[in-house]
């Protein structure tokens, strides 16, 4: 958020002047020990503000660096909401994806329904706290009102990719991808479902290019050196590569609205069109970087059909574009693995990415950042995640990032049976037992589990069966010596999706217990 030439005291006393209840709000938030870093109008009698809470507060529900407030007079639209959402994007990873504080005075009007209530009718799964005043006109402390909405939230229960601050434990592993993005390379980012690849890529390219990642076609302009044309392939199935290619440039055309910029990409479609907007925005001396999500759809269409035809012209002109320009083009491809861009031929010419891909594995979250993970998140359902309850997560799940968080929410739960009422941090070591039970319950680890079997039993013969071996066998370096070795195939897979732990060729509790308790037999020596 930016506001032109004026100075934040500027923007803050107009919003005092704009909105009725203001400078109660500015007031309370400073008593509190918040400090004001940014305020912004975004539509009339509507205001983005965002600030710093205290030490204390911040840590102690383990919150983003600053706090994000949506200030209304009248009463709160979802499209506010949208706002609030790019704003996360905007920040860099300063702000937390999924909390919001809301204020209006809906409810002061004839009629007017409690903010509550009208929050929790507009859709979205992000947290909303809303702070208001009560019937007695008293404005309660923001951190009062922390300490009692926050825990009521399960902010471990989330399926969606993870953005801003709520990306936990992946700082290589952004450095190492943003390096090489800036290098021009073409990267393959590959791992197991919901392990968490499209949130560590949106990491990167919210930072590089926040245009490519925001909805609100209206939302302030963002202007950035570097365009990011990002599409999902999921959903393209049935396409022809024109088609592809046409995706493509309705992406870069949302973003340059977004970012508020002059350039439109020439009228022209499919592999042209897009040959000659690229080569329009290397001219202009730009950095672009391509991204397909869900690569593995433009491969595997649906009824068998195969890669969508001339897919490979695509490829190739990234390839030639990133070739002529050094380092000005990269592409970043996303999925489970490189089996479909590993081919020697595609379309029955040589396949353009077969020497020119960086495999990015992308396995679980390595200690102590999944304890981190769930001590942080853990803070702010007001639980006090104990060592021994971390061992015993990161024993189940195996730091699987969708996994870890389905363990918290299940720890939260179980806690809130035991200790319902409580308000102080209550400490999760004494439920920890009954969290696994809970957590084997989850669907999402049935759904992660079914998928891991039918990947690798479909496509990984050696690594399904030294997989199988493994959840039998009492001795893990024998059963590794038997597939092939630590370098054999089957080890190696394994490695890669994460699945074996380096250094004690364990596999995460939640699989054996899955391949014991629900593989059926006869699937489980099909092989
Ligand atoms: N770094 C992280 N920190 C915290 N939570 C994470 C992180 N990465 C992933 N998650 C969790 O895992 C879930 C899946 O993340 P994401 O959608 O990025 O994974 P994915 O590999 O792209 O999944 P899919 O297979 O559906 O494409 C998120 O909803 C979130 O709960
Ligand atoms: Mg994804």
């Amino acid at each position: 958020m930016s506001g032109g030439t004026n100075t934040l005291e500027q923007l803050l006393r107009r919003f005092q002047n704009e909105i009725l209840f203001g400078a109660v709000m500015l007031d309370k938030l400073t008593w509190d020990g918040f400090e004001l870093t940014h305020a912004c109008p975004v539509a009339p009698r509507s205001w983005l503000l965002r600030a710093k809470p205290p030490q204390h507060i911040q840590e102690g529900f383990g919150l983003a660096p600053e706090l994000l407030f949506i200030a209304v007079q009248g009463e709160i639209q979802a499209r506010d909401l949208h706002r609030a959402a790019d704003e996360v994007v905007r920040s860099g990873l300063r702000l937390d994806g999924n909390l919001v504080i809301v204020t209006d005075d809906g409810h002061t009007y004839d009629g007017g329904r409690p903010l509550k209530d009208r929050l929790e009718r507009i859709p979205g799964r992000d947290q909303r706290v809303a702070w208001v005043w009560g019937e007695d006109r008293f404005w309660p402390p923001l951190s009062e009102v922390l300490r009692q909405q926050l825990p009521t939230y399960d902010v471990f229960e989330e399926r969606d990719a993870v953005r801003g601050h709520q990306l936990m434990g992946r700082d290589a592993e952004v450095m190492e991808l943003r390096t090489r993005v800036l290098r021009g390379d073409a990267v393959g980012v590959f791992g197991l479902r919901k392990s968490g690849k499209t949130s560590l890529v949106r990491a990167v390219t919210d930072a590089l290019d926040p245009a490519s990642g925001i909805m609100d076609p209206d939302a302030e302009h963002v202007a950035s050196q570097a365009c990011v044309i990002w599409i999902d392939a999921q959903g393209l199935d049935q396409a022809e590569v024109d088609d592809v290619a046409d995706e493509m440039l309705a992406a870069l055309r949302r973003r340059m609205r977004t970012a508020g910029d002059s350039y439109e990409p020439p009228a022209k479609q499919g592999i042209g069109g897009l040959k000659a907007a690229s080569q329009a925005i290397l001219d202009a001396r730009r950095r672009l970087c391509f991204v397909i999500d869900e690569y593995d759809f433009l491969f595997e269409r649906e009824g068998n059909l195969g890669p969508v035809p001339g897919i490979s012209r695509l490829l190739r002109q990234v390839r030639a574009l990133s070739q002529q320009q050094q380092g000005a083009v990269s592409l970043v491809l996303i999925g489970r693995d490189p089996e479909h861009v590993s081919v020697p031929q595609l379309d029955g010419v040589p396949n353009p990415l077969l020497a020119g891909l960086t495999p990015m594995w992308l396995g679980p979250i390595r200690p102590p950042h999944d304890t981190e993970m769930l001590r942080t998140l853990g803070r702010r359902v007001g639980l006090a995640v104990g060592p021994e309850t971390a061992t015993l997560a990161r024993a189940w799940t195996g730091g699987h990032p969708l996994l870890h968080r389905q363990f918290g929410s299940a720890l939260r739960e179980e806690v809130r049976l035991h200790a319902p009422r409580s308000l102080a941090k209550e400490p999760t070591d004494p439920h920890r037992e009954g969290a696994v039970e809970r957590f084997l319950g989850r669907q999402a680890v049935l759904d992660v589990d079914r998928e891991i079997i039918a990947l690798l039993s479909k496509r990984y013969p050696d690594a399904y069966t030294l997989l199988l071996d493994l959840v039998e066998s009492p001795d893990p370096a024998t059963a590794v010596k038997r597939s092939g070795g630590p370098q054999g195939s089957g080890a190696r897979m394994l490695r890669n999706f994460g699945l074996l732990d380096e250094a004690t060729l364990a596999l995460p509790k939640h699989l054996s217990w899955y391949v014991r308790t629900l593989l059926p037999t006869q699937t489980r020596v099909a092989v």
